[in-house]
């Protein structure tokens, strides 16, 4: 819009020239111009790709997965059920466990409820203000705001990001919620990630295969581990579970979703570089930047692109692809420079001929849309937000809209 000069307009004249791999080539240079060729040719090679350059490898998949419901009570008044289950998941003798706090709108649903699941920063306790959800004994991130100074969560913290996480509107909105702590995974930390369900597989001190994964990948295999309990639970309509999560958070829920088509639906909220975002596009968050500050996100392979993006074999829009044709949504916040919004709507963009290709059209507008007017009838969503880096209301009110259109 003309009459608005939005704050990410001003940096624009930094980015370089660059063109994006076309995501309807195969490798051998043949078009990938029927839905058949994309499922079974060109769509393993693009996962084939981020899982070799950009993510690593996940984990294995023997993993046996069980489940414990630790407590079930009535919380919200009484609006919603809230249950929180133990997931653990075991390899011979070893196991490791994740804790799930699910709320469930009270009132009696025989199909199930449509469900938004995702990770949290900083425990479950975070998460809501209600007592009853113990404080995370886990290592957490510092976080001065919050007053975590030594990696330890306290009952000071409890309800901290319920801000992020608004469960009263998403409950009266008909859907589930299910959230949990991404440190039960992998604590967000280049020197206690291994700690988690990577001891699983690997060794704790053994050196990273350039191709294996890091906490990224194992956020995601351990979304699609919560999915594997959550799927058989009667309050869940399990073909309407929508896999969100917020910057690192998204770039994971984005991973999650590309691998598992289980998820019907994925959402990308302010996700950026490694996420949603145009590598290419070198403004805000670089690879490289990425790359030293977050050893442990991604496999050791994505450093050989500190610099070098133009030599990527792959393009973020390319990610947003794998989700095709599932509603996906990307939103950003104007002032989130570092995510660069235009970078991100210009992937979503770029994902529309594969959306096309499978019959469903992408986004229809050429250019950013002016703030807070979201886009919500295609089955690819997007809205710049005014404001900070953040997951707020605003967010979740057009996420809620574009599921209950997207997702009936
Ligand atoms: C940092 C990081 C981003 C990430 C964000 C977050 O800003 O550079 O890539 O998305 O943290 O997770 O909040």
């Amino acid at each position: 819009m003309a009459s608005e000069r939005r704050a990410f307009d001003s940096e624009e004249h930094k980015v370089p020239p660059y063109a994006l791999p076309d995501m309807l080539i195969t490798s051998d240079g043949n078009p990938a111009d029927t839905a058949d060729v994309w499922r079974q040719e060109r769509r393993p090679e693009i996962l084939d790709l981020f899982r070799r350059e950009v993510y690593g490898h996940p984990p294995p998949s023997n993993a046996s997965v069980g489940q414990e419901v630790l407590a079930e009570e009535e919380a919200l008044g009484g609006k919603a059920v809230r249950r929180q289950i133990r997931i653990t998941m075991t390899v011979g003798e070893r196991s490791s466990a994740m804790d799930c706090l699910l709320h469930v709108p009270a009132a009696a649903n025989t199909r199930g409820y449509p469900l938004f699941l995702g990770l949290n920063f900083c425990g479950n306790h975070t998460v809501s203000s209600e007592p009853g959800i113990p404080v995370t004994t886990q290592w957490v991130r510092n976080m001065p705001d919050l007053g975590i100074a030594d990696h330890k969560a306290r009952e000071e913290n409890r309800g901290a990001m319920a801000k992020r996480w608004p469960l009263q509107r998403i409950i009266e909105a008909g859907y589930a919620v299910a959230t949990i702590y991404c440190g039960d995974l992998a604590p967000d930390d280049p020197e206690h990630w291994r700690t988690g369900a990577w001891q699983l597989f690997y060794g704790l001190d053994e050196e990273r295969a350039p191709e294996q994964c890091g906490t990224i990948a194992v956020w995601a295999w351990g979304l699609s581990r919560a999915m594997d309990v959550l799927e058989t639970d009667p309050a869940i309509d399990r073909k309407r579970v929508i896999v969100i999560g917020h910057s690192r958070l998204g770039k994971t829920a984005l991973w999650a979703g590309a691998q598992d088509e289980r998820f019907a639906m994925v959402v990308s909220n302010n996700s950026g570089c490694g996420g949603a975002a145009i590598s290419r596009r070198r403004i805000g968050e670089t690879v490289e930047q990425i790359n030293q500050r977050f050893p442990h996100w991604f496999c050791l392979n994505f450093r050989k692109y500190n610099g070098r993006e133009d030599a990527l074999p792959l393009d973020q829009h390319m990610l947003l692809g794998l989700a095709a044709p599932r509603p996906l949504y990307v939103a950003s916040a104007e002032e989130d420079i570092w995510a660069d919004p235009r970078g991100e709507f210009l992937s979503l963009k770029g994902a529309g001929p594969v959306y096309e290709l499978l019959g469903r059209p992408g986004l229809q507008a050429e250019d950013v849309p002016p703030l807070e007017q979201p886009l919500l009838d295609a089955a690819t969503g997007y809205h710049v937000r005014r404001g900070r880096h953040g997951i707020t209301e605003y967010d979740w009110n057009q996420y809620i809209a574009f599921a209950d259109r997207h997702l009936p």
